[in-house]
């Protein structure tokens, strides 16, 4: 069963082939990040216009690397939403366009589906990754999303753990970069300078809620607790952190924003009692994350499950993997009409 998979829900053009949902044939991203950085973040009408220049040519550079053409497809799969809605219309109509030529089903497929799929992906050469036992919790952590769902089984139901009250984790670590003017996106950046800072530096406590589920997140205090450090400093007539103190400042940052959502995860796994723990999204390409949530997983007889770096943010090959196990159903087949549209919002828990 091969799938070709399109998905442009942001700011990354990206097409892929998957074979049975796990083998990636080919994977390819053209990413729009270059043309977005000088505005601090994605400008939607440029995504938007963006796409359409981008997908034609990563569509035929995805058939190129597998050797493939329309005809030896089984289904194409593309990124209905959540997302910029711009952006997925481009997506969706090329999609659309292609099924309907060339009489394949469409399998519309969410967005945060395909992150939580990506941990079965590996390519051909390589082998495939450890089963992961049902149910199981899976993280995800974007730069629109921070929330934690136990998935029952293969394709679904998924049920909503926890979620973030405020900002998503990959936001925060945005909005901390852009206080200190280091650019987008901010993760990879903080990452990168926070290499060999004092983790802890600066005291940066975890969220505790009065009301509510216990488990839910919260990045905005953290923000805001960054944002006091350098309210302070300009106080003292101090400047922007550079250096070491930069590298401590954020090295605290991470760890508080890895800690709690450390916290969180082992605290709903042991509750749930599940084996595995999925991570996934653009922030779980943070080595202090990967390292920090696998060491305490196991440490309890539990295990990590990430895929690597490349299919952590935005790619097609995820999309391939979560239209799998839907295809075998024409009930998820859509049909060309009005009732296959962009959805901007469309929370997974619900598609159960
Ligand atoms: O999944 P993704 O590519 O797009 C969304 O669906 O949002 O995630 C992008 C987010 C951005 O907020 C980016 O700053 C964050 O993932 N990110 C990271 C790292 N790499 C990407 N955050 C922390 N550490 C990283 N190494
Ligand atoms: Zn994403």
């Amino acid at each position: 069963m091969k799938i070709l998979a399109i998905e442009t829900s942001c700011d990354e053009t990206a097409c892929a082939v998957v074979e049975d949902g796990h083998a990636v044939l080919a994977d390819q991203v053209a990413t729009q990040i270059d043309i977005h950085r000088k505005y601090g973040g994605v400008v939607p009408e440029l995504a938007s216009r963006n796409h359409i220049v981008d997908a034609v040519p990563v569509i035929e550079a995805a058939l190129a690397e597998a050797g493939l053409g329309f005809a030896d497809l089984d289904a194409i799969a593309v990124t209905r939403g959540p997302g910029l809605v711009g952006a997925l219309l481009v997506g969706l109509q090329v999609a659309k366009s292609i099924a309907w030529a060339h009489d394949k089903p469409l399998i519309p497929v969410n967005h945060l589906s395909g992150h939580l799929h990506a941990v079965y992906l590996h390519r051909p050469a390589d082998p495939r990754p450890p089963a992961i036992s049902f149910p199981h919790l899976a993280l995800a952590v974007s730069g629109g999303h921070t929330a934690l769902y136990r998935v029952e089984g293969p394709g679904g139901p998924v049920r909503l753990v926890a979620n973030t009250r405020d900002d998503a984790a990959g936001e925060a670590f945005d909005k901390v970069a852009r206080l200190m003017g280091l650019g987008y996106p901010g993760g990879p950046t903080v990452e990168r300078l926070a290499k060999g800072g004092e983790p802890r530096a600066h005291t940066f406590p975890l969220p505790r809620f009065k009301d509510g589920n216990p488990l839910d997140f919260s990045f905005s205090g953290l923000k805001t607790a960054v944002l006091t450090v350098l309210e302070r400093r300009r106080e003292a007539g101090l400047a922007v952190p550079e250096g070491p103190e930069l590298a401590d400042l954020l090295a605290s940052f991470q760890q508080a924003a890895v800690d709690q959502l450390t916290d969180r995860v082992v605290r709903a796994a042991h509750e749930h009692s599940v084996t595995d723990v999925v991570l996934a999204g653009g922030v779980a390409c943070n080595r202090c994350l990967r390292e920090t949530l696998a060491t305490a997983l196991e440490s309890r007889g539990r295990h990590l499950r990430v895929p690597p770096p490349r299919w952590c943010t935005d790619n097609a090959a995820m999309i391939a993997a979560a239209a799998f196990p839907l295809v075998g159903d024409r009930h998820h087949h859509a049909a060309f009409d009005r009732r296959l549209n962009a959805v901007g919002t469309w929370p997974l828990f619900e598609t159960a």
